[in-house]
């Protein structure tokens, strides 16, 4: 090719440049630099010229290669940043938009109840806490004063792990490591800065019908100090039942049991009417839920010794109290993402549970 021909070559790829999109663009370096492309071709002539002659047009066709590999890279500058510009203005968010009702979403009932007991014991000072949902049997079982042998275990079926892990059957396991972390910390027995935590959190059990899920929620309360007692068990949970219903006239039982955990142990019911299902109202009992004196065995098993400390512990189920709050018929409704039924029992995003509000 004659030496004037390479401005013509120049001059109609870069015309081509400055006209291609995105993916011309990519076409034209690959049919002028790639392996068959046209310059790369010129540059294949250089190996039969004589020296002087391949000099000098070596020479010229560096500036041409050095010329068109910039015009390829702005071009692309200029395609990349107006592709981003249609992205931003077509991906914009008006966040002054009005809602879209049928896109809303809602707080999840589950969610709900949990903020409201957060809200009524943070306001009794109780700390809340969280903890695995794999927990060793020790944790789960065994420190809980529940031996390998105990009838406790069968009626807490579980999922057991490769390496005797466990699906904790309860939120428990938490208070163990709470202990243990206090028995540890010496200025906290020193000084003994009271345990007080609730423990929300998932829960696993091999149960599944209407009113059981192998997977559900729990909370579970733990106090520990010098002179816990009874009394102090029945009016913290007087005061929740009654905060949680939202009804302070509430009638409230205690009912003796057994838990492997605690000693005495208490079944809780609350006053309702069987027949129309109102809380509050009627003369029949509902049991709500488990609570107890931590059993000194426990108290030991952590470090703690029963003789200077004492304390009680509780267990609610999340999804039953609010099946109960909210006329919610079957258990399994929880968990199955139906939005209409989320529209209908969830609550609005931008109403955090507040108790001075009431629930
Ligand atoms: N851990 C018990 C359960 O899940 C509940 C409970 C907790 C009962 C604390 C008494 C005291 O069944």
């Amino acid at each position: 090719m004659p030496a004037n021909d390479l401005n013509l070559l120049q001059a109609q790829a870069e015309l081509k440049i400055a006209a291609a999109d995105s993916d011309t663009l990519e076409e034209l370096r690959v049919s002028l630099l790639g392996k068959n492309g046209a310059i790369t071709a010129e540059l294949k002539t250089l190996g039969a010229m004589d020296p002087d002659a391949r000099k000098a047009r070596g020479a010229e066709l560096n500036v041409l290669k050095t010329v068109i590999t910039q015009a390829l890279a702005e071009r692309r500058a200029v395609l990349d940043a107006a592709a981003l510009e249609s992205r931003l203005a077509a991906e914009r968010i008006d966040v002054t938009a009005p809602v879209r009702p049928e896109i809303a979403g809602a707080i999840h009932p589950i969610s709900r109840t949990t903020e409201e007991i957060a809200a009524i014991f943070s306001a009794m000072g109780f700390a809340i806490k969280d903890g695995p949902d794999i927990e060793n049997d020790w944790n789960n079982f065994s420190a809980l004063n529940i031996a390998a042998h105990h009838p406790a275990r069968a009626m807490m079926d579980t999922f057991y792990l490769q390496g005797g892990e466990v699906l904790r059957t309860h939120t428990s396991p938490v208070q163990i490591r709470t202990m243990l972390e206090w028995a540890r910390s010496q200025t906290a027995q020193a000084t003994a800065q009271p345990i007080r935590i609730i423990v929300p959190g998932r829960t696993f059990r091999a149960d599944h019908d209407a009113t059981h899920s192998p997977m559900f929620h729990q909370t579970e309360g733990l106090v520990i100090g010098r002179g816990i007692t009874l009394g102090h068990l029945k009016g913290c949970l007087i005061d929740f039942l009654r905060a949680f219903f939202d009804n302070p006239a509430l009638p409230v039982r205690f009912r003796a049991s057994y838990f492997p955990f605690t000693e005495p142990s208490m079944e809780v019911d609350i006053g309702w009417n069987r027949k129309t299902g109102e809380i509050g109202a009627g003369s029949d009992w509902l049991e709500i839920l488990g609570s107890g004196m931590v059993h000194p065995n426990v108290l030991a098993n952590c470090g703690i010794d029963p003789r200077e400390f004492q304390g009680f512990a509780f267990g609610v189920g999340i999804e039953r109290i609010t099946m109960l709050k909210h006329g919610i018929a079957d258990l399994r409704l929880f968990y199955e993402s139906d939005v209409r039924w989320l529209r209908h029992y969830g609550f609005a995003s931008l109403s955090p549970a507040m108790l001075h509000e009431g629930f």
